[in-house]
């Protein structure tokens, strides 16, 4: 028994071992740690539990048979980020590149498939080479088996995708349906074709950075959800992340304690909006002045900026806040921004996590860029996550919610639960001086009346009671009461049910 349990110990210090220590030393050269470093690092001390840590691939082509390393290049198990669990893979890029063989797939594949019996979350820690070359159609087959996985995953537990090295090829498409990425700048990269076969096919000439980066990823395709300069940045932020999440789609939220009183006002919220109503202001003071202690988690900050997406907490419990943001484009709503709203507002459906909807949207950004981009198309996106979304919905109107767009952000027609308005707030089919020169369109020369008519127009449309008095606002609040007023609505709607007709699904325009 004592040589036995010798033998295992052995066993698992040369698994420990991955590619050898040349490997892990070029691993270091290059900035990046090595897949068990980083899930030291992701996972509360002590807490991973290793799976698999003895498979081997099969191959024993191009003198694979002479090659075995135990693990096969992926760390896979589960462990706990503050006591909540999760189940992890961290490829290892010491051992054949951290490419994936019908082996290393094979163990991705079964913490999926616990996870969903069981109700946790998987973050992937990617970095590999992609499919084992050696292997052919086995490698293939085993990303599509991961592929599958990832579909069925989706909206049953979170998944997140930390990107940490190559990702390349089809491979990226495991990623790419996962509910987040992160990446790490100068080190990862995301590409479907690299520079060489782009250089061959187009003749443009592209870095790995420029083509795939992280930041390419997060300011220009919006592929990547954030962005950290180091692997350690990425862990501790992924840490932060995991905590918003839920569990499952079965668990609710989770309840955080906190110290911010619900009833906090917030004198300096009365003077945000300025008296000029097309200069803008930042709609993240609002929302970090609003939200538990300040602590706001946004996604994508650095694109499709005119709307903002996030988690934050109300009353310890994550919500998820969307908010058009009056300093970029004016918060109109465009193809970027809409495709960007819905995916988020899908999310937050999927795993029960109320919307908070901040508005101030002058409507769609015109042009023949947007039109023939298809933001028909895109922007019905947003308008179908809202309307099919069946969790608690809150809606405040800041200021403009003008046209299409009024009706799109979680409007209380789209069932928006509890619809407030600040008293700056305007509702209309548009704004006031657009709206008299189609109203009066060759019959007003003069300027004088057009500014009289202009001041008609906005005195009775440009404020909120049009609406409230049709009950399509509940309340006009005062903005110091915002925290208050959103914390008693979340309180309310907390056992909320509502259920959409039955369906195998719908047919989002996509
Ligand atoms: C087997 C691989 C590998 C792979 C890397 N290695 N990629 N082994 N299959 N796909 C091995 C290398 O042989 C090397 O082994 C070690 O990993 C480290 O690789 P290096 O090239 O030394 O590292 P680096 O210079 O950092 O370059 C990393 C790299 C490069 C850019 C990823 O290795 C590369 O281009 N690899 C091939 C990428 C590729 O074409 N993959 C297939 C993509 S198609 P030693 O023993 O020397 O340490 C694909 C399809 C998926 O993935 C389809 C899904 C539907």
């Amino acid at each position: 028994m004592k040589r036995i349990i010798q033998e295992l110990e052995e066993r698992r210090a040369a698994a420990r071992e991955g590619g050898g220590q040349l490997r892990v030393d070029a691993q270091h050269a290059k900035g990046k740690l090595t897949a068990r470093e980083r899930l030291e690092l992701l996972l509360d001390p002590g807490s991973f539990e290793e799976y698999d840590m003895f498979v081997e691939h099969r191959s024993n082509d191009f003198g694979m048979d002479k090659q075995r390393v135990p693990g096969d290049g992926v760390v896979t198990g589960h462990g706990t980020i503050n006591g909540r669990p999760t189940f992890v893979f961290s490829q290892d890029f010491t051992v054949f590149g951290g490419s994936l063989s019908e082996a290393h797939a094979e163990k991705i594949c079964k913490i999926m498939d616990q996870a969903i019996k069981v109700g946790i979350p998987v973050i992937g820690l990617n970095d590999s080479g992609g499919a084992r070359i050696q292997e052919g159609v086995a490698s293939l087959g085993g990303y599509a088996e991961v592929f599958q996985r990832n579909v069925l995953t989706s909206g049953v537990v979170p998944q997140l995708s930390v990107v940490m090295g190559p990702c390349a090829g089809g491979a990226v498409y495991s990623p790419a349906m996962t509910d987040f990425i992160f990446m790490v700048k100068d080190s990862s990269y995301m590409f479907v074709t690299g520079p060489d076969v782009v250089k061959t096919v187009t003749h443009e000439t592209v870095s790995h950075e420029e083509l795939g980066g992280a930041t390419t990823h997060t300011t220009k395709s919006g592929v990547s959800d954030a962005s950290f300069e180091n692997d350690v940045e990425a862990l501790v932020a992924t840490r932060r992340f995991f905590d918003f999440f839920p569990l499952s789609n079965r668990s609710g939220v989770p309840k955080w304690p906190t110290q911010d009183p619900i009833d906090r006002a917030e004198p300096s919220l009365d003077g945000l909006v300025p008296d000029n109503s097309t200069k803008p202001y930042d709609i993240k003071e609002l929302v970090q002045k609003v939200v538990d202690e300040g602590d706001f988690f946004e996604l994508q900050p650095n694109y499709a900026a005119n709307i903002v997406i996030g988690f934050a907490r109300m009353e310890g419990r994550t919500i998820g806040v969307v908010a058009n943001q009056p300093t970029v484009l004016a918060g109109c709503l465009d193809i970027d921004s809409s495709r960007k709203g819905a995916r988020f507002v899908r999310f937050c459906d999927c795993f029960n996590i109320p919307i908070v909807t901040f508005v101030d949207v002058p409507g769609f950004l015109p042009g023949t860029t947007q039109e023939h981009g298809a933001i028909i198309k895109h922007g019905a996106k947003l308008l179908y996550a809202y309307a099919e979304a069946t969790v608690p919905k809150v809606t405040l109107i800041i200021r403009k919610a003008y046209g299409g767009a009024y009706d799109v952000m979680s409007s209380k027609h789209l069932r928006g639960d509890v619809n407030y308005a600040w008293p700056s707030a305007e509702i209309a089919v548009m704004g006031a001086k657009g709206a008299v020169e189609i109203i009066f369109r060759g019959s007003l020369d003069d300027p004088e009346e057009v500014k009289i008519k202009t001041q008609e127009y906005s005195e009775k449309f440009a404020n909120p009671f049009m609406a409230a008095r049709r009950g399509y606002i509940d309340d006009i609040i005062q903005p110091r009461d915002t925290r208050r007023r959103i914390c008693l609505s979340l309180r309310l709607l907390r056992e909320k049910t509502l259920q959409n007709p039955w369906k195998k699904h719908g047919n989002i325009p996509l």
